[in-house]
């Protein structure tokens, strides 16, 4: 009996500097759970991070960074397909195509856009704009069916499948449509120091996110400064937005529920809390920050992974990129 195909996931992360906790238990964990279940195709998206200006050698040392944490995540080279989005050229390519089938007003309506444009007031570059179109690229290149993405995605995953049916409907069927994924156990992290915002690297406070590289007394200093309330109860409740958040990753960290977290610290102090949570996120990394020391100074090892990694995608990228060609009629090279 023929085996069903199993369904295509595509999703990336910008290499744009240190990947928080946030980052990991909202996205990556997830990633590393759904190799075993689906074709998974992951990238570095680092065609995306020059929207904004990067000094080189830094962007060149956080590529290479993050593909090793990804690594040590458990992002698995052999499982998945793993690289880099610029060894890729098809990205681009497929990137030009589809900005003349999306329209000056979708892009417009982008809120990411509209929000970054304000913050780098100085660079509201043409990257910056069609920004959605690349990422639509990514995307329809591999025929995804599905894209796990946060909610400040959403709308870009949105425009990626109208631009897909836009060509489809103006040539014969080319791109699958994708779908968001939401995962199972989806999570949110907040800032530590400002629980109604989410964790970020760019927070102004350092303490306010974790990094997966902190160093464990970094790390339990971080939690034990992190914001509470004054009711000195720790039970999950609306209005208890630092105690909340707190529980989250505690749980996503030792899988336990929010009733067994209760129970656990019945009658007791956020100061015990705070230090379990910041022992049990330590531990949590420890095999993260082991297996990343081990990548990062393998750099042969790192190269042939993402290279290996590029050829794959590229085999499957150009097959989209030659119908699409072809299906507008480029003479054939
Ligand atoms: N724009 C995404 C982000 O900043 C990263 C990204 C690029 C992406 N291409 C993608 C995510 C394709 C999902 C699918 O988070």
């Amino acid at each position: 009996m023929e085996t069903e195909r199993k369904k295509v996931i595509f999703s990336a992360i910008q290499p744009s500097g240190t990947i928080t906790l946030g980052n990991y238990l909202g996205a990556l964990k997830n990633w590393v759970a759904l190799q075993d279940e689906y074709d998974c195709i992951f990238s570095l998206a680092d065609l995306h991070t020059i929207t904004v200006r990067q000094d080189p050698a830094t962007f060149r040392k956080n590529t290479t960074e993050a593909y090793a944490l990804l690594l040590a995540c458990g992002i698995d080279p052999k499982k998945s397909i793993f690289f880099i989005q610029s060894h890729v050229p098809a990205h681009a390519q497929l990137a030009w195509v589809l900005n003349c089938y999306t329209q000056f007003g979708e892009l417009s309506r982008m809120t990411q856009f509209k929000d970054k444009a304000a913050k780098h007031a100085d660079n509201i570059n043409a990257g910056l704009f069609t920004y959605p179109s690349l990422m639509a690229a990514d995307i329809l290149l591999y025929q995804a069916d599905l894209v796990p993405v946060g909610a400040d995605q959403k709308q870009h995953l949105e425009l990626t499948r109208n631009i897909a049916d836009r060509f489809n409907a103006a040539y014969s069927p080319t791109f699958n449509l994708p779908d968001g994924y939401i995962p199972k156990h989806g999570a949110r992290i907040m800032s530590l120091q400002d629980p109604s915002s989410k964790m970020s690297k760019s927070d102004s406070n350092v303490n306010g996110f974790v990094a997966l590289l902190d160093p464990p007394e970094v790390v339990m200093r971080k939690f034990k400064r992190a914001v509470t309330d004054s009711e000195a109860c720790v039970r999950y409740a609306e209005g208890k937005d630092g105690v909340n958040n707190l529980m989250g990753i505690y749980s996503c960290v030792t899988g336990k529920t929010m009733e067994e977290i209760e129970h656990e610290f019945e009658g007791r102090g956020y100061g015990d809390f705070k230090t379990a949570v910041g022992e049990a996120v330590v531990e949590h990394l420890r095999p993260i920050q082991e297996k990343y020391a081990q990548y990062i100074a393998d750099k042969a090892y790192l190269e042939e992974c993402y290279r290996e990694g590029a050829q794959r995608a590229e085999r499957i990228a150009n097959r989209t990129l030659a119908k699409v060609m072809k299906k507008i009629g480029f003479l054939p090279a």
